[in-house]
């Protein structure tokens, strides 16, 4: 049989760039959706205010951050600026009741879980075909930070970080490897791993670490404080679009190789902590290693990545043993895929996302 010749190395990735682009734009949500979840956001704000007149409903999540694509959920998190507030499980309980009786939304309060929240949804209808997904909660400021972060990050280089990072959503949720309920990962975990390679792995590198920048003034600790923890990055945009300018000037598809080849044969799951505030750590550096009560701290630390303010937070920490074996399998699955570089790029991507 005749041996089928390569495609060269370059012709395929200036393919599989343009396919990646094209794949990823008829992803994005369109702007009726966006304006209908806005719609959305305004109505129950306005309700929530009828309780608690100094209340704040805010988007966070991939509808803030620049990584949403079409159908997403929406995450709001409601702030209260007064002093006397009522606690998350009141909030949830008399929302709950509120919500169900002036909207058409379903709705599901959940005042004790281990973060109160009222989840809301709304069926697919015309217009609006895939229905509305919504998880409302309260105070939960940090979040609105990391969000802000991922934001600033995808902004700085938005043709590849946005595409790189929207297409692996796409692959893990098709390879199911998207559910911490099933012991796999959060999408906000396969951003971070994305953001992680594109700082410090990649030399050199696409994104600077913005938690490590200098400020552009003295910054006291007070200043940045949120619940005893960090929360100051470099965030003033159009200074690092002005000022920052990468030498690396790989495309998509050379990135995203690299990108599945380091997840699976390079990073030490065993040993290593993906931290994008810090860089490489080791799980020995942060105690994440030893199992005090038989075996459960290293079952919840198989993988571990960094929560990038809440550092003493392991944002993968339901990945299971056989969790991070089948996502492994599948990082190694899209490496062996690409590097055949079938004649037709599109058709790798079609195989990624089978
Ligand atoms: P899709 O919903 O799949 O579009 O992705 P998403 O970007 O909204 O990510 P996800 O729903 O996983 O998380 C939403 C937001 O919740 C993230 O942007 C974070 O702000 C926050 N979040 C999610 N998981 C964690 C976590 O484990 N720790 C912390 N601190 N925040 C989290
Ligand atoms: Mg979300």
């Amino acid at each position: 049989p005749h041996r089928r010749p390569m495609v060269s190395k370059q012709r395929f990735a200036a393919d599989l760039s343009r396919c990646l682009y094209d794949f990823v734009v008829q992803l994005l949500p369109t702007p009726e959706e966006l304006a209908i979840k806005e719609d959305v956001r305004k109505l129950l704000e306005r309700l929530i205010r009828t309780i608690e007149p100094e209340s704040r409903l805010l988007s966070f999540g991939s509808t803030a951050n620049g990584f949403s694509l079409r159908n997403s959920d929406m995450d709001l998190c409601c702030l209260i600026d007064s002093e006397d507030r009522l606690s998350a499980t009141a909030l949830v309980n008399m929302l709950g009741d509120l919500f169900a009786r002036e909207t058409k939304f379903h709705i599901k309060p959940l005042p004790h879980a281990r973060i109160p929240i009222v989840k809301l949804s709304l069926d697919p209808k015309p217009g609006l075909p895939f229905g509305i997904a919504c998880d409302i909660g309260f105070e939960n400021r940090l979040a609105l930070e990391n969000t802000r972060l991922l934001m600033c990050y995808a902004m700085i280089d938005p043709a590849r970080v946005r595409t790189m990072v929207l297409f692996l959503k796409v692959w893990c949720k098709r390879r199911k490897i998207n559910s911490p309920y099933k012991g796999t990962l959060s999408s906000y975990g396969y951003v971070l791993l994305v953001i992680y390679f594109l700082v410090h792995v990649k030399n050199p590198p696409v994104l600077p670490n913005l938690q490590q920048m200098p400020p552009l003034r003295p910054i006291s600790p007070e200043e940045t404080n949120l619940n005893g923890h960090n929360v100051w990055f470099f965030d003033d945009i159009n200074l690092l679009r002005e000022r920052w300018q990468s030498s690396n000037i790989e495309s998509v598809a050379e990135l995203l190789m690299d990108f599945f080849r380091f997840y699976a044969r390079e990073f030490l799951y065993n040993v290593s902590v993906v931290s994008i505030r810090a860089g490489l750590l080791t799980k020995e550096s942060k105690g994440w290693d030893n199992d005090p009560d038989r075996g459960t701290a290293r079952e919840r630390n198989r993988l571990c990545i960094e929560d990038p303010f809440e550092t003493d937070f392991n944002v993968s920490r339901c990945v299971t043993r056989d969790g991070l074996f089948t996502i492994r399998g599948e990082f190694m699955r899209a490496s062996k895929i690409l590097s055949t570089r079938p004649e037709r790029a599109i058709v790798a991507l079609a195989q990624l996302c089978e």
